[in-house]
């Protein structure tokens, strides 16, 4: 069948180059793409935001399964639009509904959601700007640090960590009152700090029941030994060596099951990728976070461990048929190392010429801010690509990964040393 995916990032790019693999695709289109996506099936310029557009081309290019990468499309209900307009219905949609979607458009939402169904979570209460004395008092009785996050999406950023209560006042007054966050921090959560390690767990579900993919990683800050900034991420590893059976079991029976028994008690049909960011405390885990899409670093480290037809998993997803399908994971590791423009994610300058890549041996790349011009790559935003490799050892993949990284060659080339290093 013909295949649309969404998105431009490394994480479509890493779709797109486990899509192509499969016998089930015959065109892959992707709109609009990135210079890496183009290696891997026909970019098409159509802007996400424009469903009108997207059901056309669908319908015009004999599409028969649409993948969305990034959150953003499904929060604003494109999947509702394909699975209620009778000429699109046949079109096989991974991805939910913005009904299901609100686990990552609202965290007031998520958050109601694991207390309803038990699913661990950080203590937290909601406020807005009719309330913020209230969540003023409310911080003074916590200790620090204070954890505020905008209520709706906020490209990532709507979560800040306060050390002090002087500031966690300032900030909750700049999202309530000021609009910190444009309308998504209309409300904000405020909530519990969880002193532990973070885990990327995915499944990928049709609501009914699911199937476990590789877990991993992250690596969210720009500085190594995890200081500086926050930003999208900056490397993973998967598998992940402190998840181990027992914390594997408690993450399926404590979190994973109750959120898909949660969604259908609450008559939410769900079909698609779910990410839950986890925060491991004394090998206890809480959801931080539901996303309703692949990470990004993690897909460029986890779907090259899927040793299975990608595109197939989708189809029974979408058809409620996940049991029957392979969903043999590799045992091998991967090492992702996301190579970033200097000053990222604060301002950096874009357009430098990328060199070497034909150089790379041995690792996978996966392009995010890449643009091709005539014969001539060039970086074109804070994350400019992902090197994976897959070994046998971690050590193995990281000593790949770093070499490779190391060759590739463009001006103000940024990037962590570090990745899985704690994990030795
Ligand atoms: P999020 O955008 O929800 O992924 O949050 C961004 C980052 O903030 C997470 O990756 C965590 O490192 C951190 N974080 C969020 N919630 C908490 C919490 N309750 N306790 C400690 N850290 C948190
Ligand atoms: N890497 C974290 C995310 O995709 O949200």
């Amino acid at each position: 069948m013909n295949i649309l995916l969404l998105g431009s990032g490394g994480r479509e790019h890493a779709l797109a180059w486990k899509i192509s693999s499969s016998p089930l695709c015959k065109q892959l289109y992707v709109a609009p793409g990135n210079a890496g996506t183009a290696l891997c099936g026909n970019n098409v310029q159509l802007d996400m935001k424009d469903t009108q557009a997207l059901a056309d081309f669908a319908l015009s290019a004999d599409i028969g399964m649409v993948v969305v990468g990034p959150e953003d499309p499904l929060v604003n209900g494109l999947a509702d639009y394909f699975r209620g307009h009778g000429r699109l219905r046949h079109i096989l949609f991974v991805g939910p509904g913005a009904a299901g979607a609100k686990l990552e458009g609202s965290k007031a939402f998520a958050k109601g959601f694991m207390q309803r169904h038990q699913i661990p979570t950080a203590a937290y209460e909601t406020f807005t700007k009719d309330t913020l004395e209230e969540g003023l008092a409310f911080i003074d009785r916590l200790q620090p640090p204070y954890v505020l996050k905008a209520d709706g999406l906020a490209a990532g950023k709507g979560v800040i960590i306060c050390s002090s209560k002087d500031e966690a006042h300032k900030v909750l007054n700049e999202m309530l009152c000021h609009s910190m966050f444009g309308k998504a921090s209309n409300t904000v959560v405020i909530e519990e700090f969880l002193d532990g390690r973070e885990l990327s767990a995915f499944v990928i579900t049709d609501g009914n029941t699911y199937r476990m993919l590789p877990a991993a990683k992250d690596y969210k800050r720009v500085g190594e030994k995890d200081t500086g900034a926050n930003t999208g991420g900056m490397g993973a590893v998967s598998p992940v060596p402190f998840a181990g059976r027992m914390l594997t079991d408690r993450i399926e029976e404590r979190i994973i099951k109750p959120t898909i028994d949660g969604l259908k008690r609450e008559m939410i049909s769900y079909c698609g990728f779910l990410f839950f960011g986890l925060m491991v405390v004394d090998d206890n885990p809480y959801v931080i976070e539901y996303n309703v899409r692949l990470g990004d670093p993690e897909a460029e480290g986890i779907l090259p461990r899927m040793d299975f037809d990608v595109v197939e998993m989708m189809r029974a997803a979408c058809v409620s048929g996940l049991h029957a399908v392979n969903a043999d994971i590799s045992p091998r590791h991967a090492l992702t190392v996301v190579l970033a423009s200097g000053g990222y994610p604060g301002e950096y300058r874009k357009g430098f010429e990328i060199n070497n890549t034909d150089k790379v041996d041995g690792s996978q790349l996966f392009y995010s801010g890449v643009k091709q011009e005539n014969d001539r790559l060039l970086t074109n935003g804070g994350r400019v690509m992902a090197v994976t490799s897959l070994a046998a050892t971690l050590e193995e993949a990281m000593d790949i990964t770093y070499n490779n990284a190391m060759v590739i060659d463009f001006k103000g080339k940024y990037y962590r040393r570090d990745i899985g290093r704690d994990l030795l």
